[in-house]
């Protein structure tokens, strides 16, 4: 199994390409079910769950098929169609890999009018129920039962029926899904406490490209007047938030001066204003955010993660490796997923002082961290631990990277090209 393997000490100092992001790849790829037509996207970024999910989505009868590389975007650029889906069963072995693989159930039922899709389970960051999506599809007109794991989904006679769906939480997986199925829906359908996430927009974006009648995106109230038929459409993913942000703080933590180039800043614009505070200089442009530290202390703050626009938790592992080196004491309150903590103990190894209570993680910050050996747990987590090891004196290696190429592309490329020296060990 791969291991990346590093040595800490080196501030990051060059520009970094902020690649087109995985949470919103998956949902616009999961999109191209609506439609008989080509679905064009642009900026795919090569990562295992783009991977994982294009084998889901050719079970279901979608073309999937890579263009030559456009010298105008990063990543790929794919062309899917689905000129009619061959199967409306999505299995346990292709939807327990990835949870996102279950919202193909929201289409499936708007174009096919039935889907069996495997219940995607647990995973390590916490329980992960599927209730608003259940609550949501039955208030469209659905009937729903669960057999031997799967959700049998059936729509009325006539189809989806366009209703009010209130979710308790502002679910993204809940909000993308429920989405999909109103677009194609008879009449009127309202979300309520909607997702607001850029991801959302700018599925809501495509969908409309591809002629839905959508209002509200980026806004908790998404109404959506549903119309027969979709068309093709060509689109651009949004750049990567989460990576942008990564990198920011790895530029901070080692002492920087780094370049992200395409990165929107309103697209994490808490975090920004969060890392300024920390005693970062952050310049923004339209596409482009320049991190640094040039000299002085990291200063400790506190943080409640939130949903968009506040402090994400994609970003909660990642700023607590940062504040295990700040001067002073900060508390991490972590309040979207239950179990959120485990690179805690893995970032100990590094000489980390923190302490967990609940939901709430303080962080003493220390003098120095010292490389370890190490082992990623979730896709976030791993990537704190790389900004740990590249701000920590001496070797550091990371086992069970698989979680690291899930969502992030060329991790070690576009860090080495910023003098950062970490390799990835066969
Ligand atoms: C998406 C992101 C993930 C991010 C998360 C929160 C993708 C592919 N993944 O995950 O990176 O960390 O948003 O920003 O975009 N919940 C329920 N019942 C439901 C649905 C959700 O109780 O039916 C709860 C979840 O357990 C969790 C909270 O709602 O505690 C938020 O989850 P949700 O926004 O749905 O996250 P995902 O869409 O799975």
């Amino acid at each position: 199994m791969d291991r990346i393997g590093l040595v800490g000490g080196n501030p990051l100092h060059g520009e970094i390409p902020i690649s087109g992001a995985k949470n919103a790849a998956l949902p616009l790829m999961i999109a191209a079910l609506l439609t008989g037509d080509d679905l064009v996207l642009r900026n795919v970024p090569d990562l295992a769950d783009v991977r994982q999910l294009r084998k889901l989505l050719l079970n279901h009868g979608v073309r999937i098929e890579v263009a030559p590389h456009d010298p105008g975007h990063i990543g790929e650029t794919i062309v899917f169609s689905t000129p009619s889906i061959t199967d409306t069963c999505a299995p346990y072995e292709l939807v327990s890999a990835m949870r996102a693989s279950f919202w193909v159930i929201g289409p499936l039922l708007a174009r096919e009018g039935e889907a069996r899709v495997s219940l995607p389970g647990g995973c390590a960051i916490g329980s992960r129920p599927v209730d608003f999506f259940l609550t949501g599809l039955k208030a469209l007109g659905a009937h729903i039962e669960i057999d031997e794991g799967y959700v049998v989904a059936r729509a009325p006679r006539g189809g989806l029926q366009g209703a009010d769906v209130t979710f308790p939480f502002p679910s993204v997986g809940a909000t993308h899904t429920i989405l999909m199925a109103a677009v194609l829906a008879r009449g009127t359908t309202t979300i309520s406490n909607a997702a607001m996430e850029p991801e959302i927009v700018n599925l809501a974006q495509c969908l409309t490209a591809m002629g839905a009648k959508i209002s509200g995106a980026g806004t908790r109230t998404l109404v959506v007047e549903g119309v027969d038929t979709l068309h093709g459409a060509d689109i651009q993913i949004v750049p990567d938030r989460i990576e942008a942000g990564t990198f920011a703080m790895a530029g901070i933590m080692t002492g920087g001066d780094i370049v992200l180039r395409g990165a929107r800043p309103e697209h994490f614009q808490a975090a920004i204003d969060l890392l300024r505070r920390t005693g970062a200089e952050i310049d923004c442009e339209p596409d482009l955010v320049r991190v640094r530290r040039s000299a002085g202390r990291i200063i400790a703050q506190d943080i409640d993660i939130g949903t968009f626009p506040e402090f994400p938790t994609d970003l909660q592992a990642q700023y607590m490796a940062l504040m295990c080196r700040a001067d002073g004491t900060s508390h991490i309150r972590e309040t979207i997923f239950e179990n959120r903590f485990m690179h805690v103990a893995e970032l100990m190894r590094f000489g980390a002082d923190i302490h967990t209570d609940g939901q709430v993680a303080t962080v003493h910050g220390v003098r120095e961290l010292k490389g370890a050996q190490v082992m990623a747990t979730d896709l976030r987590a791993s990537v704190s631990l790389v900004i740990a090891g590249l701000a920590a004196e001496g070797e550091t290696t990371i086992n069970r990277i698989y979680h690291l190429d899930r969502g992030f592309e060329r991790l070690e490329e576009k860090l080495a090209a910023c003098g950062a020296d970490i390799r990835r060990l066969k």
